[in-house]
């Protein structure tokens, strides 16, 4: 997979939308955001415009490096210092109680800020020239599957003048492909928000302490909304082992089919579309979206995801295959 060399030519326009209050859609090691200063009240709000977003929902402050905590942040515990250190630049979010400087638009009139140190070089150099920190959510409309190429941004937001944003950088497909990890650092004890590839074990390591779920008081946080991640197309997540037969049953119905490539030689009838699907949960992650949207553009009736193997590396995939599993039936 290619990352682009970083284009300063590309960064220096980007930073000229962003200091007049534009939106420039920036690829990270996660997904792609959607960018805007974070100190602008009207850009940020520009942001939820373009998403159609709900404007309670908190966005992620992104900063070039860990000294920016104190900035966003007060009373921030040692846990918080220890997690940057451990993972920033990375794809790690840490929710502290927020300072002044976190307008109510950013944390969406919460008392805590999320912030993330985003480790991909289009983000680093951004975030470098700009000289600022970035509200930035996933470059995608609310509810939608969240775009892991500049081609993805495209197709979903567009850019000006037909589009919402102004500038999309180009930085290639996402290494990770699956939005951060966030952790909240805010309570009594660090709560696992969103799984994502920095999995709950390596934050206990890091930590030394154990990492709670969240309770029903959480902050909301719309990643956690099941809700969320949808396809177009209902999807289903089925069992290995009950694959084929799922299969047979819906023999009369275009079905697209995500599962291992053994899985896929192994079945009776071949599907009208099929995606291999990698064995391991970081090649897997990352390919995610990419093949959630093209099996959703496949024009199938429906989408079968053969369920991947259970334990610690594979709980963000599981989760944000369950999303989609619940977007796509509210849909229909
Ligand atoms: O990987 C990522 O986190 C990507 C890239 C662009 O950094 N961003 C991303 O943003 O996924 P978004 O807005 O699509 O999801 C961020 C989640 C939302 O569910 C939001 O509610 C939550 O973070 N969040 C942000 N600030 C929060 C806060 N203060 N407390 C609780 N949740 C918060
Ligand atoms: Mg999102």
């Amino acid at each position: 997979m290619d990352t682009p060399t970083v284009d300063s030519t590309r960064i220096a326009q980007a930073v000229e939308v962003l200091k007049r209050g534009g939106l420039v859609a920036v690829p990270t090691e996660t997904v792609y955001g959607l960018a805007a200063d974070a100190t602008n009240e009207a850009a940020v709000r520009a942001i939820f415009a373009a998403k159609g977003r709900p404007a309670d929902h908190p966005v992620i402050v992104h900063v070039a490096d860990a000294n920016a905590i104190d900035d966003w942040a007060r009373d921030v515990p040692e846990s918080a210092r220890a997690l940057a250190a451990a993972f920033w630049p990375g794809p790690l979010t840490l929710v502290l109680k927020r300072s002044p400087r976190a307008l109510d638009v950013v944390t969406g009139g919460q008392d805590t800020v999320g912030l993330r140190c985003p480790a991909h070089p289009w983000a680093q150099a951004l975030l470098q020239a700009f000289g600022g920190a970035l509200a930035a959510p996933s470059a995608n409309r609310f509810g939608r599957l969240s775009p892991t190429t500049a081609e993805h941004v495209r197709a979903d937001l567009g850019e000006k003048p037909a589009g919402a944003v102004d500038l999309i950088l180009d930085g290639g497909a996402c290494p990770v492909g699956i939005e951060s990890t966030i952790v909240d650092l805010s309570g009594a004890q660090p709560t696992l928000l969103r799984p994502g590839s920095v999995t709950r074990m390596a934050l206990e390591q890091a930590l030394g302490t154990p990492v709670a779920d969240p309770d029903a008081d959480a902050p909301r946080a719309s990643g956690t909304l099941e809700r969320h991640y949808a396809p177009r197309t209902p999807l289903e997540v089925v069992p290995v082992d009950r694959l084929g037969s799922r299969l047979a049953a819906l023999f009369h119905l275009r079905v697209a089919v995500l599962a291992p490539a053994a899985v896929l030689q192994a079945l009776r009838a071949q599907p009208a579309v099929e995606i291999p699907a990698s064995e391991d949960p970081v090649a897997y992650a990352r390919e995610l979206y990419a093949d959630l949207h093209q099996l959703d553009q496949a024009a199938a009736d429906r989408i079968v995801v053969s369920a991947p193997p259970t334990g610690g590396e594979w709980a963000a995939v599981h989760d944000r295959l369950r999303r989609a599993q619940a977007g796509s039936r509210a849909r229909h």
